[in-house]
This record gives structure tokens, sequence and C-alpha cells, in this order.
């Protein structure tokens, strides 16, 4: 398949997991990528791996809660590239707390990181992507439609996520821009590690498990290419759970 064959993608988190999945998926169908992250050796490999394909691969320190660093990697993508076509956020951080002792910080950090980084983006991309009537795909979770234990922020910034989609796609749908976001649950990534904190009620931490075994991050890189592709075309404004049965 050669979806996105002459398409230009800007995708955030592409060091690992879900993102560096991704971003070899679209490069492996003839994209090329202006990839993001702030893990600098991991995001070296993954641009790498991508350049195998033969589409153009740069790749960026960019921490999606910075303003500046969103505004000029964007400005970049187009000084290079000319287009938009294409973005998937996928930059993520979960950090666990019993919300009793969760730190300010650690909550606003959180929230700055998934969701004004998704919006960061959002915004920065959306007038380059209605020229090209492009696409955006987000990545929510599972916990944005069920509660969590002790990662609230985390819970709260998908959700917030979940919403800043609904909304920009009907914003947007008038004018071209399809957005969509998916809400993955039970991928085997760094972030699905036991969390480090005690006391954990294993039962209420476990409510959230897919019903068969946890999958690699390439089933969910399948998906968000098939929301971006020509395919996933009429799918807009829609959230779709990608979680072995978890919430059904
Ligand atoms: N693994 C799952 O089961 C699961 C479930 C639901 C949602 N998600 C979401 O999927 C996305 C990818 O997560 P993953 O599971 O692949 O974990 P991961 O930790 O492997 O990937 C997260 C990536 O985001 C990058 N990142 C973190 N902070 C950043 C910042 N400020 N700026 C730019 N990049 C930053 C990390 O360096 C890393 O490469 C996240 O948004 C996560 O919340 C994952």
């Amino acid at each position: 398949m050669d979806r996105f064959k002459e398409k230009i993608v800007f995708l955030t988190g592409a060091a690992t997991g879900i993102g560096e999945a991704t971003a070899k998926r679209m490069a492996s169908e003839g994209a090329s990528l202006y990839l993001v992250d702030v893990a600098k050796n991991e995001l070296g490999e993954t641009a790498e791996a991508c350049r195998q394909f033969g589409g153009e691969i740069v790749d960026r320190i960019c921490d999606v809660a910075k303003e500046e660093d969103v505004s000029s990697s964007i400005a970049e993508t187009i000084s290079l590239f000319g287009k938009i076509d294409i973005v998937a956020n996928i930059a993520g951080i979960q950090l666990w707390h019993h919300t009793s002792d969760h730190p300010v910080s650690d909550f606003e950090r959180t929230l700055a990181v998934n969701l004004t980084g998704t919006f960061l983006v959002c915004r920065e991309a959306i007038p380059h992507l209605l020229k090209t009537q492009g696409s955006i795909v987000n990545v929510s979770s599972t916990t944005a439609l069920a509660g969590i234990p002790y990662s609230a922020a985390y819970a709260a910034s998908k959700a917030g996520v979940l919403a800043l989609t609904k909304s920009l796609a009907v914003e947007y749908a008038k004018k071209g821009l399809q957005v969509n976001c998916i809400n993955p649950g039970g991928i085997k990534t760094a972030m699905t590690k036991m969390p480090p904190i005690e006391d954990i009620d294993m039962d209420l931490l476990l409510r959230q498990n897919p019903l068969s075994p946890f999958v690699e991050p390439g089933a969910v890189a399948g998906l968000i290419a098939y929301l971006a592709s020509d395919e996933g075309r009429h799918i807009n404004g829609e959230h779709v759970r990608i979680d072995g049965a978890a919430l059904a």
C-alpha cells in the first residue's frame, strides 16, 4: 500500500511506543515525515528506521508543551516541505499518584503535555491543514471514557483531548478538515508498566484491562493510519476505542 505517497505528516511522540510504530507505518506507505519528541536518541533511531522506506524524514527535539517549540517546528515543516497533510498528536505522559497526595506541579505538567500540547499543535497546523483539506488524529485514552485510579490528571487530560477533538471537527468540518481521536487501552509500551506507587488496589487498576492479551503498538499505528488515509475520510469528529473490549 502507498496510501501516504506525497503526503507530509507532522507526528509527535515519535521516539517510542505508538508514535514510533505510527511513524514507521506511515513511512512504509510512502509518507514524508516531520518527527518530534523530547527523547533525542530514540527519536533519531525512529527517523533512521523510517528513512529506509525512501521518504524524506526530519527529526527534531520539540517539547509539545512549549508554545515556541511547537510554532517553530510547524513553521520549519512548512519551510522544508511546503505543506502539511496529516497531524498525529501522539506525545503523552502518565504520572501516578494517590489523588490526596497529587502535587499540583505534576497535575499541571500532565495537562501541559497531553492537552495543551495537542491544542498547540492543532492551532499551529490548522491554517496549513485547511489548505490541503487535511486530517488530524489525536491520541486520547480509555481513561477519558471511564475512571482510572491513581492517574486522575492523566484521565482529565485525555478527556480534554476527546472534547478538543470533537470541537475542532465541528468548527472546521465545513472547511474540509477531518479531526478524530482514538482511545487506546492495554498497548504494550513503556506507559503500561506497573505504577511506581504504594498501596495500589489491583482490582481497581485492572478494571480497564483488555479482555484479550495486550497488543503491540503496531495495532494502534494501523488505526491511526486508517483514520488519516483517504479510506477513513468520512469519519470525522469520532473517537474510536482500541482496547480489546475493556470498556465494551
Ligand atoms: N500504551 C497504552 O496502553 C496507551 C493507552 C492509552 C493512551 N496511550 C497514549 O498513547 C500515546 C503514546 O504513548 P505510548 O503508550 O506509546 O508510550 P511512550 O511513553 O512509549 O510514548 C510517549 C512518547 O511521548 C514523548 N513525549 C513525552 N513528553 C513529551 C513532550 N513534552 N514533547 C514531545 N514528546 C513527548 C515520549 O518521549 C515518548 O516518545 C500517549 O499519548 C499515551 O497517553 C497509550
